[in-house]
């Protein structure tokens, strides 16, 4: 039994991964039971007789045609102890060799007999808070060995509770062999003196998931028990927690956790072609002048220690585009020549070799005015006394030539051409403040109707609360109020008459939000458009995520296992004792675990989750229809209502896009790196199919229930690794029409992506011929593994 959940983490620091797997110990290379004495006896000297293993696979055929065995006075060597158990089942050990074993049915009488020749032998079906013992005889070549009889062992009681699990322990980390860029770890676990057969495995690998993990059992050697973590990605924390558990899981120890971290690429390969370079260290920086409000930054770090091809630097003051500069990787120091630096700056460096690129080091500097001031001082210094001198000069010549002519002072006329550059600057905000009036139309509103309640979120340009209207009739709406902070920019301003006209030319859609109104409180202006109570879509589908996992570390998920069925199923099918191979059971198990993700994702079903897309699909048709570009469509601009319809919003970005149907960015600020099109990151078009794009990055954020795109890629490297032809790759859960929809989407060629029109025809298609969890698996990754082990894609398991 193996199942497990892989999730994405989310973007904050306690985002993980995550993975539950549940499994038991029922392994046996060859437990044939069933057979009376006679014919496990020739089973045996088959498979004693045999030279390899296609032989040995056919012996449970080959029951008769054999000779008496003579039987041989010698010792079994046996030595059966306890493996592992359940209420129905006992697994024993034996030394190496090949035994037939009897179980006892009561002290003195024997059952029937198994042949086991891998040191472990599996007896299921058993009666719980019952007492067995096993006889052996070791079968040879010479014949059949003296009987060797066992102590008692006892199955779990019905209610019995499993212990904690005491020692859990890393043996060693290697690279993959089929894949030398990721690595496995083998874990060792030392379960406690009341054995139990199975077990509740949880990895918490890391930053992110959909890390395509494959968690089995190893063989378990007679020591303790194993079991191989695979995929594992260099430089990781990853945690992996053990429950022990009764058979049905209905019983949980408590967790026993244990943490280790991988070795880094380099640690391992010890070269660049293969592995990305080491984060730079010491990155510092200095403003070194000031000239005009401009600053030369130079930035250092340290020297590593495998040289990498060369270095990316990356300036940004938050005010403008940021800068990039590439210096070769002998270098230690680079300079970013007259800049014009905000307040704040962040300077963040990448290293590059052919074996990837580096995470990404950041530094963030406030500009120290006192510096700047002393430096200008420093200047001064030397350069007044030769001023002082001139003007000096200056001076008593002008005095002496106005004196002669009419003397009047000049002194206000001075002043003036002192403060041209502040009056400059005064205009420039009244200009500004003339921008906040807004027309007036039927959405201008009277502040007074407007209730201020809590802030629903905010960003960098404004916030946005929660606030009660009233109309004229006195009715009371819920409604969102957005505004800028304090202190806007010109370019602010600007951007938020934009968004209101870009509402307005917009018009009214269900999957639209509406604008209800703007108007002006305090000097501020306030659009006003309506509230939908489930906030954005990121942060709704995050929630889910969020509440699944906890459901998962609570330990609330209940799995429930019928070993009866399964060991029953298994004799129908005279299979042998591997419970990997019943497709039934792992059924029945990941149904309740469905019933719990249902009781965890708010009742959000797949198909809701497909829904959201075709109404998002909906809404841009709409808006491209009225070419409209977003330029920023993205789970986070989604807004979810109570009843679950979706509205586009966030119109800051958005454009007209008149004739030519393209509009180029001129304009600086934050950039929405992972949800361009390749055509916007390089020559900044935007036209509806880069809209299309997005949407395509919006339906895997969907698919992830809020993942971050491009897991673990720093944004400076989209660029690069889409030119390179790469794109996302199939979220485990995602069926693979949906995953065509969305690759779709990222066609190189904007012309030969898909239009919404097709976008929102393709997803009712699906809907229409919706079968719960074909298309998108809420407890999928649970189906990946499953399907993985039981080597069957198409059973639908949730
Ligand atoms: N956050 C931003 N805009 C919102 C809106 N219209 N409703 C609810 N939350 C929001």
């Amino acid at each position: 039994m193996f199942l497990y959940f892989k999730w994405m983490m989310h973007t904050s620091a306690n985002r993980v991964d995550g993975m539950l797997s549940i499994f038991s110990l029922f392994l046996c290379a060859i437990t044939i039971d069933g057979f009376i004495f006679q014919e496990a006896l020739d089973v045996a000297k088959c498979l004693t007789l045999c030279q390899n293993e296609l032989c040995r696979n056919n012996c449970p055929r080959f029951t008769d045609g054999f000779e008496p065995y003579p039987k041989v006075n010698e010792e079994a060597g046996a030595n059966i102890t306890l493996h592992c158990r359940g209420m129905n089942v006992l697994i024993i050990k034996h030394n190496p060799g090949i035994y037939v074993i009897e179980q006892s049915i009561s002290p003195d009488t024997w059952g029937s007999a198994t042949v086991s020749n891998s040191g472990l032998a599996t007896f299921s079906n058993l009666t719980a808070g019952a007492h067995y013992r096993y006889r052996s005889h070791r079968i040879t070549q010479h014949g059949i060995s003296l009987a060797e009889t066992s102590n008692w062992f006892s199955t779990y009681a019905a209610d019995y509770q499993p212990q904690q699990v005491e020692y859990i322990s890393l043996i060693k980390i290697e690279r993959e062999r089929k894949n030398p860029y990721k690595l496995q770890a083998e874990i060792i676990f030392e379960p406690v003196e009341d054995r139990s057969c199975n077990y509740n495995i949880l990895l918490w690998s890391g930053e992110h998931n959909l890390i395509n993990f494959n968690l089995k059992p190893l063989e378990i050697e007679f020591s303790g028990f194993h079991f191989l973590l695979k995929s594992l990605r260099y430089d990781q924390n990853n945690t992996v927690s053990i429950q022990s558990a009764n058979d049905d899981f209905s019983k949980i120890s408590n967790a026993t956790t244990f943490t280790f971290l991988t070795p880094s690429c380099l640690e391992v390969h010890h070269n660049l072609s293969v592995c990305a370079p080491e984060k730079v260290k010491g990155l510092r920086a200095e403003h070194i002048r000031k000239r005009e409000g401009l600053y030369d930054i130079v930035v250092r770090w340290d020297k590593p220690i495998l040289k990498p091809d060369n270095y990316t630097l990356q300036f940004d003051s938050f005010q403008f585009e940021p800068q990039l500069l590439v210096v070769s990787g002998d270098a230690v120091e680079a300079s970013f020549l007259n800049v014009d630096v905000g307040p704040q700056y962040e300077i963040s460096i990448v290293a590059e070799s052919s074996g990837g690129v580096s995470l990404q080091s950041t530094i963030s500097r406030s500009i120290d005015e006192t510096a700047v001031v002393e430096l200008f001082y420093r200047e001064v210094i030397i350069i007044l006394p030769t001023l002082a001198i001139i003007t000096v000069v200056f001076v008593v010549i002008f005095i002496q030539y106005r004196k002669k002519k009419n003397k009047k002072t000049n002194m206000e006329y001075m002043h003036f051409e002192d403060s041209s550059d502040s009056l400059k600057k005064r205009l420039k905000r009244d200009y500004a403040i003339e921008n906040t009036l807004l027309p007036h139309d039927k959405f201008q509103l009277n502040p007074q109707q407007l209730k201020l309640k809590g802030v629903l979120g905010s960003g960098a340009h404004g916030i946005v609360r929660l606030a009660s209207l009233q109309d004229e009739f006195g009715s009371i709406t819920d409604v969102a109020v957005k505004m800028m902070k304090d202190n806007p920019m010109v370019e602010d301003i600007k951007n938020f008459h934009q968004e209101i006209s870009m509402m307005k030319s917009a018009g009214q859609h269900p999957n639209i939000v509406s604008l209800i109104g703007y108007c002006t409180l305090y000097n501020k202006p306030l659009l006003i458009v309506e509230y939908c109570s489930k906030g954005d879509l990121q942060t709704y589908l995050r929630t889910i995520w969020q509440n699944l996992m906890n459901a998962v570390f609570e330990r609330r998920t209940h799995l429930k296992f019928d070993p009866i069925s399964f060991a029953n199923e298994n004799a129908d099918q005279g299979k042998t004792g591997s419970y990997y191979n019943n497709t039934r059971i792992i059924a029945n198990r990941l149904y309740d675990i469905q019933q719990d993700v249902i009781k965890y994702t708010e009742d959000v079903t797949s198909a809701d989750l497909l829904n959201f897309a075709r109404q998002v699909a909906t809404g841009m048709e709409f808006l491209s229809s009225n070419r409209i570009v977003h330029r920023d469509l993205a789970a986070r601009n989604v807004l979810v209502r109570s009843d679950r319809v979706v509205k586009i919003s966030d119109f800051g970005l958005s454009r007209d896009i008149y004739q030519e149907n393209v509009y180029r960015k001129k304009g600086n600020g934050k950039l929405p790196l992972k949800w361009m099109a390749i055509e916007a990151l390089t020559h900044q078009i935007y036209t509806t199919y880069s809209d299309v794009w997005a949407f395509g990055i919006l339906l895997w954020e969907i698919v992830t229930l809020g993942a971050m795109p491009y897991p673990g890629t720093p944004t400076n490297r989209i660029l690069q690794l889409l030119k390179s032809g790469y794109r996302m790759e199939r979220p485990p859960n995602c069926g693979r029409e949906l995953y065509n929809i969305m690759y779709s989407c990222w066609n190189l060629r904007p012309q030969s992506r898909p239009t919404f029109i097709e976008l929102k025809q393709s997803l009712d298609q699906l809907l229409s011929n919706y079968s719960e969890n074909k298309y998108l698996n809420l407890c999928e990754v649970l189906q990946e593994s499953v399907s993985e082990s039981i080597e069957s894609r198409s059973i639908n398991v949730c």
